[in-house]
């Protein structure tokens, strides 16, 4: 994914170096040429060695040393990178920059780059709201510099907050829309819909299904990184959007109904992936329903068929539909398809080990109304993801509108 681009990371002074070692092996993975500039400080928590090994490159630690390879003297990393990325950013690397300041190799080599500066705060909570640090930070974004995080929960030194390192997941993605300006979603506006819903029963209880939400997920950080604007509607999950993904959350499917179509209008491309309960209770009680004797028979009335109403409703858009399936999979998808005017259904027998709701992997079909089916082998929820933008691309260049 990033091959045959260089990418420098900086590593600095926080308790979150040993991120650094993840980062750098994944990004050695995606193909990336990594060179490591490794703080004072930070070799405090980190050795050099480590990221020697993992990055297949000499680690700089020193402003004044020898120089490993002919072609890295002060400024020629600065000039040659792609992208600089500084994971984990301490409060001092940041307001170094901020100042101009250029007392070590990485704030040196960040004065003198014109490539895109990428900052990945970690510190502790009240560091990070000082106000001096977020002065810091506003002016560094004023100026172009970008930033990824911090993430909000436990911190190493013991408190809850804002400050800790944000996922690697996150940071990678922002490497991977920084580097690929590729934009051929630009311009247009996605909607997605994503994870289960909850149909209440009383105050207490719910009827629900195993959806993660993931798939959804990856899908609107899929269809942002390739320049669209994507509102996600979501019904209840644990994850966190991508940063830049506008997302609307609801629980039940009548909400979901209401939302999707106050938006859908606006959207060229509507994505649903979301596994909406086809079935309500009848009736929600508005006390807890008390245990009784002799069982108890729900009676449960139909949900609106929010993918067909779509369907009906679909001018210039192109409509992609979910199907989770444990039988007869593939015909009952290329039926779901032609009935509900879908361009494409994505079918997943959610009884293969590896596909469906739970876990980071899913293998799925894609199945056209006309019959035709793309078996897509089993890979991750990001790849599917970019395997049904790849489609929904070649078909809006199809399309006469
Ligand atoms: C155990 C320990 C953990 C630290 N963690 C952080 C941190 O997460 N974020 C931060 O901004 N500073 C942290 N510091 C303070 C920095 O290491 C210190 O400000 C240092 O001067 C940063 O230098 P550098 O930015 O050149 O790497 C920590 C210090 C210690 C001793």
């Amino acid at each position: 994914m990033f091959k045959d681009r260089r990418i420098i990371v900086g590593i600095t002074g926080s308790i979150a170096a040993y991120k650094a070692i993840e980062l750098v092996s994944s990004l050695k993975k995606k193909g990336a040429d990594v060179y490591c500039i490794m703080t004072k400080s930070a070799q405090k928590f980190l050795t050099p060695l480590t990221l020697r090994t993992l990055s297949q490159n000499p680690v700089i630690t020193e402003m004044f040393a020898e120089p490993q390879l002919w072609n890295v003297e002060h400024v020629g990393l600065a000039e040659a990178a792609d992208l600089i990325m500084v994971v984990p950013a301490t409060a001092n690397i940041i307001a170094k920059v901020c100042y101009g300041l250029a007392d070590d190799f990485l704030s040196t080599t960040i004065m003198a780059t014109k490539a895109p500066v990428l900052l990945a705060p970690a510190m502790n909570h009240q560091m990070y709201w000082n106000p001096i640090v977020q002065e810091n930070i506003a002016s560094l974004k004023q100026r172009g510099y970008l930033f990824v995080g911090p993430g909000s929960g436990d911190l190493a030194c013991g408190a809850r907050g804002q400050g800790r390192l944000i996922e690697l997941e996150v940071i990678l993605g922002k490497a991977e829309e920084l580097l690929f300006q590729d934009k051929p979603l630009q311009g247009k506006k996605v909607l997605v819909t994503a994870g289960p819903t909850r149909e209440p029963l009383d105050p207490v209880r719910f009827l629900t299904n195993r959806s993660s939400g993931r798939m959804g997920y990856a899908v609107a950080k899929q269809a942002y990184l390739l320049g669209a604007e994507v509102l996600l509607i979501s019904g209840p999950t644990e994850i966190q959007p991508f940063p830049g993904v506008k997302c609307l959350r609801i629980e039940t499917a009548q909400e979901m109904y209401q939302a999707v179509l106050a938006h859908a209008e606006d959207c060229q491309i509507i994505i649903k992936t979301a596994a909406v309960a086809d079935y309500r209770p009848k009736s929600r009680s508005a006390e807890k329903i008390k245990k009784r004797s002799g069982g108890l028979v729900l009676e449960l009335t139909n949900n609106p068929d929010i993918l067909a109403e779509l369907g009906k409703k679909k001018k210039e858009q192109i409509l992609v539909g979910f199907a989770a399936e444990t039988e007869k999979m593939l015909s009952f998808a290329a039926e779901k398809a032609a009935q509900k005017n879908l361009d494409f259904i994505v079918a997943n027998d959610i009884t293969q080990e590896g596909a469906g709701f739970a876990g980071d992997t899913n293998i799925v079909s894609l199945v056209f109304p006309a019959g035709e089916i793309k078996n897509l082998g089993k890979m991750s929820k990001d790849d599917v993801a970019k395997l049904i933008l790849q489609e929904v691309i070649k078909i809006m260049g199809e399309k006469e509108w």
